[in-house]
């Protein structure tokens, strides 16, 4: 860049003299700045309110998977992601899963924690008793600041309390259990923790440092499970192959990681269309998949006794339908229209049904043909159309190229030469 990058008031500018100043600093041409400027299904207004500093936005494509039937309801998902044939992956494993009834899920309850951090207090251990005695006042205080959630049913249920050892001594730790219905719950409780933390002082003589929601939601989790036809899926031999993969990523941390990111392929494609906190779910998956002390993939698989493959989905998933982007990002409230969700809860179980979907796709395909003939497919098209072709000689010439194992931007405008000639 061309000067400082400390820029005073930079946040007191309006959107086009933000876009402006870094045209000046960036030397961002007139069509670079257009595209960022042009902020699609996000009025303007509404994306400067949402973020700080905002000069325009960016779109990602989103698509929707077909097949999905979710206890025993029909789903159109809206998937929102820049990677090629997850899409589609998740849409052929619904199917797969369709013919035995499709995906049941089940869930713990909306409920997240609010951690509270006391430092110094006196005695630990006798704090963790005080606190647990007298846990109704702070329940009480906790629940004075939602009162509309409250008369929902939920806000601050219980409490608990631990002592942490840590490098700089015993911690006491206070957590709140509050059931946050229809919200992810961020909001609500960090307010609460905050409000808490004079009470908690007092009854604990200690210091309050932190007061925030953890988002290793172990008290908001999803159960989904699938059975998946043997003979749809390529049989005995690819059901094997799925129960070999699931063997390396329960045994091997670097295979678990890209086992459990396949997971996240679906998760995050569905939060992403929904206006959901991608960031916190991935803490929570990973930190989850982790919780033995060892890295653990999140999906278990198995055989059934008529030979077909079953699966099955443990994980936090910490979602909300009011309160976000889910409520402010038109898009975002398109998409949750189109996937019919009714309550957070039911969006979570939705979410579990497609990233257990997403798992059963990545490990068939490795297991068998493995991934690349389907990426390849798609490399070829999109190859084909940067080279100038249009409709049907698209297919045509990806086809050529894949048949002819030569998939080039050269390749393809030759094949095309030649197409248009015959
Ligand atoms: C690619 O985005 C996801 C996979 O790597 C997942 C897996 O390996 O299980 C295909």
């Amino acid at each position: 860049m061309n000067g400082s990058s400390e820029i005073r008031g930079f946040y007191k500018l309006s959107v086009e003299e933000r876009m402006n100043l870094v045209r000046e600093l960036t030397g961002l041409s007139d069509e670079e700045a257009g595209v960022i400027s042009k902020t699609g299904g996000l009025p303007v207004d509404v994306a400067d309110r949402m973020v700080e500093n905002v000069i325009g936005g960016i779109t990602i494509p989103m698509g929707i998977a077909t097949n999905f039937r979710i206890n025993g309801k029909d789903y159109l998902v809206p998937m929102a992601l820049e990677e090629p044939s997850v899409v589609a992956a998740a849409s052929n494993a619904a199917k797969m899963a369709r013919s035995k009834g499709g995906f049941t899920v089940t869930n713990t309850g909306p409920v997240m924690i609010g951690q509270i951090q006391v430092v110094g207090a006196p005695n630990p251990q006798q704090a963790v008793r005080v606190l647990e005695r007298r846990k109704q006042e702070v329940l009480k205080a906790a629940n004075e600041q939602d009162p509309v959630l409250v008369s929902l049913g939920g806000g601050a249920k219980d409490m608990t309390a631990k002592v942490v050892k840590s490098t700089r001594g015993p911690m006491v730790v206070a957590e709140l259990l509050v059931n946050t219905g229809d919200a992810m719950g961020a909001n609500a409780v960090n307010t609460m923790a905050e409000a808490v933390a004079p009470l908690i002082e007092e009854q604990t003589g200690g210091e309050v440092f932190l007061r925030i929601i953890s988002n290793l939601a172990d008290r908001r989790l999803v159960r989904a499970r699938a059975t998946f036809d043997k003979k749809a899926m390529g049989g005995d031999e690819a059901v094997d192959g799925v129960l070999c993969a699931y063997a390396f990523a329960d045994a091997d941390a670097h295979r678990c990681a890209t086992h459990n990111k396949g997971i996240m392929n679906g998760v995050i494609a569905v939060a992403i269309a929904c206006g959901q906190d991608t960031r916190a779910l991935e803490a929570g998956a990973h930190s989850y998949a982790s919780r033995s002390g060892s890295y653990k993939p999140l999906t278990t698989w198995e055989r059934n006794s008529e030979g077909d493959l079953v699966g099955t989905l443990e994980m936090p998933m910490a979602v909300g339908l009011v309160g976000g982007a889910a409520r402010t990002h038109p898009a975002a409230k398109a998409a949750v229209k189109i996937l019919g969700v009714k309550t957070a809860i039911e969006l979570a179980e939705v979410m579990g049904a497609v990233g257990l979907a997403q798992n059963f796709a990545a490990l068939r395909a490795l297991a068998t043909e493995g991934i690349q003939a389907g990426h390849m497919k798609l490399h070829a098209r999109s190859m084909a159309i940067t080279a100038g072709a249009e409709g049907k000689l698209v297919d045509a010439i990806a086809a050529k190229m894949i048949e002819e194992k030569k998939i080039r931007f050269d390749r393809a405008k030759e094949i095309l030469a030649e197409l248009r000639k015959s």
